[in-house]
């Protein structure tokens, strides 16, 4: 038991700068959009709801997460009765991997979506839990591969794929509650 409360928090803290970047991104939205309004096939390359604004300060609270992370990564390890090293320390490339990678697999979800005839804001589920965890391992991966190797253990990686989902649920019908997202997914 003390060990799977370990692993769950090394995978979600490893993963935190990851989570935030789609949020900051509904709250700065708005803005041009990054197809600059074109089309592909007679629908939106991307459309509406992925803006170069969205995108950039996304990315940037993903690293901005990240930075404050490693700074109390000690503290929290010490007052939760963790080990030293229990929580990942994230490298600025694994920091920006995380986040930008985050943003920008959730825009090729997007691009997914409306080659499916999707409009902006159609749910996809399954698509949309977990566009964001690929892009996000994948850049990562790219950026800072021997960090991405070691901290993606597989133990963290099953934990990552069954809690996201779950969290990507809870948050976005959290955010259509309080009315700052159009849909709650
Ligand atoms: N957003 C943004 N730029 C991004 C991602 C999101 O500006 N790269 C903002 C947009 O205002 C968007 C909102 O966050 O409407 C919600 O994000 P999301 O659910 O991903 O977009 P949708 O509008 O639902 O569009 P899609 O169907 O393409 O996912
Ligand atoms: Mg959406």
């Amino acid at each position: 038991m003390a060990e799977l409360v370990v692993v769950v928090a090394g995978a979600l803290w490893a993963m935190l700068p990851a989570y935030v970047p789609n949020n900051a991104a509904v709250l700065a939205g708005g803005g041009a959009p990054i197809d600059g309004g074109r089309t592909w096939g007679g629908r939106r390359v991307l459309g509406d709801g992925k803006t170069w604004r969205g995108t950039a300060v996304g990315t940037a609270a993903g690293v901005a997460l990240a930075f404050v992370l490693n700074a109390v990564n000690a503290f929290v390890a010490d007052t939760a009765g963790l080990a030293a090293g229990a929580l990942p320390v994230f490298p600025p490339l694994a920091a920006f991997g995380l986040a930008f990678g985050a943003m920008l697999g959730d825009i090729g979800a997007s691009f997914v979506k409306r080659r499916s005839g999707r409009e902006r804001g159609a749910a996809f589920p399954g698509l949309d839990q977990l566009d964001f965890v690929a892009g996000a391992l994948a850049v990562a991966l790219v950026l800072a591969p021997a960090w991405t190797l070691a901290t993606f253990t597989l133990e963290r990686l099953v934990v990552v794929l069954v809690a996201t989902p779950v969290l990507h649920v809870v948050t976005n019908v959290g955010a259509y509650v309080i009315g700052v997202k159009n849909e709650p997914w």
